[in-house]
């Protein structure tokens, strides 16, 4: 079986082909990057003219790095949502027109299920496992019960953490995205020299919170002398910052696993998925919570941690095997929870 998939939720334009042999035969990623960085932040009216323009020709690519001819295509998928409305109609549109015109199946696949769905395309992993999916626009603690089934523990009850990163690069004037470059200032600096708070470090459950440790940040940056701020200063606020990231998140992932366990005791793996998945020091306090409970840390590599449609045809194959097919009539969706209970309780305003 092999399927082509379409991901235009953010700010990459991408389009990839996959087989059932977990063979990624074709993954195309165009980042929008420069067209954003004037702005500081993506812009999604940017972010959706950018899609319509390029994504014919990035479809194209990807059909021909694969070798294969849309006659050979058993199903297309697009990211149906969340993510920025006006790029997700343009992969949805897209994949529609390509599925009515070929008369295959039409998957809709949420694109936080392509991140949690990858660790079984690239290591061949069994359900049940423990996911914490770290990016730009989501921060979450989900136990992955199979496809089409997810309980989560936790979320960030205000920013994404990818966010905190951002928003700590631009107010050290670093740029577009942050996570990288406060990596790299972060290498150079001393954690200890200024003292950042860890939310919500040591309470119970497994919720996320990011925006008291912005505010720290800025404070900071606001208690240094008049003028620029020096080399040393950027390079150890980053590594503070990093520390007191890393600091949260094996906290955070630590009572997770306790309430995986409860509920899964078959289960005997954690997954870290997403575009802060990429950030080295996340990934050995990762590993390291993992080797102390006895579970087995998977990390994809970081080209199918950040956004790409490997993720999303690999989703729609196994949504395709399930006899998961939506119909043409489906509605792009800027908000898609993948456990509607959690989402419900919290509008309900109980602690999801
Ligand atoms: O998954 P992704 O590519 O797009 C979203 O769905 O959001 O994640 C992008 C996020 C950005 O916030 C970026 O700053 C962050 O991932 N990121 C990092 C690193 N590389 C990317 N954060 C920390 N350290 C990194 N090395
Ligand atoms: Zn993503």
């Amino acid at each position: 079986m092999k399927i082509l998939g379409i991901e235009t939720s953010c700010d990459e334009t991408a389009a990839a082909v996959v087989n059932d042999s977990r063979n990624i035969l074709s993954n195309v990623v165009r980042s929008q990057l420069e067209e954003h960085a004037p702005y500081g932040g993506i812009v999604p009216e940017v972010a959706a003219r950018s899609h319509i323009s390029t994504l014919d020709y990035i479809i194209t690519k990807s059909m021909t790095e694969a070798k294969v001819k849309y006659s050979e295509l058993d199903a297309i998928a697009a990211t149906a949502g969340p993510g920025l409305i006006g790029g997700v109609i343009v992969g949805v549109m897209t994949a529609k027109a390509i599925a009515a015109a070929r008369n295959i199946p039409f998957l809709a696949v949420n694109h936080l299920e392509g991140h949690a769905l990858t660790a079984r395309l690239t290591d061949n992993i069994s359900f049940p496992y423990l996911l914490l999916l770290v990016s730009g626009g989501h921060t979450q603690l989900l136990i992955v019960e199979n496809v089409n089934h997810y309980r989560r523990l936790g979320t960030t009850i205000d920013d994404a953490i990818g966010e905190a990163f951002d928003k700590t690069a631009k107010m050290l004037g670093l740029g577009y995205p942050g996570g990288p470059a406060v990596e790299i200032e972060a290498r150079k600096g001393k954690p200890d020299r200024f003292s950042l708070p860890r939310p919500l470090k040591g309470r119970e459950g497994c919720n996320f919170s990011f925006s008291g440790l912005k505010t720290a940040v800025r404070v900071t940056i606001e208690k240094l002398p008049a003028g620029a701020l020096k080399t040393r200063d950027i390079e150890d606020i980053c590594a503070e910052f990093q520390a007191a990231v890393a600091d949260v998140v094996i906290d955070r992932v630590s009572n997770s696993i306790y309430e995986f366990k409860r509920r899964c005791p078959e289960g005997n793996t954690i997954v870290v998925a997403g575009g802060v998945a990429a950030n080295s020091s996340i990934r050995s306090a990762l590993s390291g919570v993992a080797e102390l409970e006895g579970l087995k840390f998977v990390a994809p590599p970081n080209n199918l941690c950040t956004d790409n449609a490997a993720m999303i045809a690999w989703a729609g194959l196994e949504r395709l095997k399930l006899g998961l097919t939506d119909g043409l009539d489906f509605a792009p969706r800027p908000r898609w929870p993948l456990d509607p209970e959690a989402a419900a309780a919290a509008f309900a305003g109980v602690k999801a």
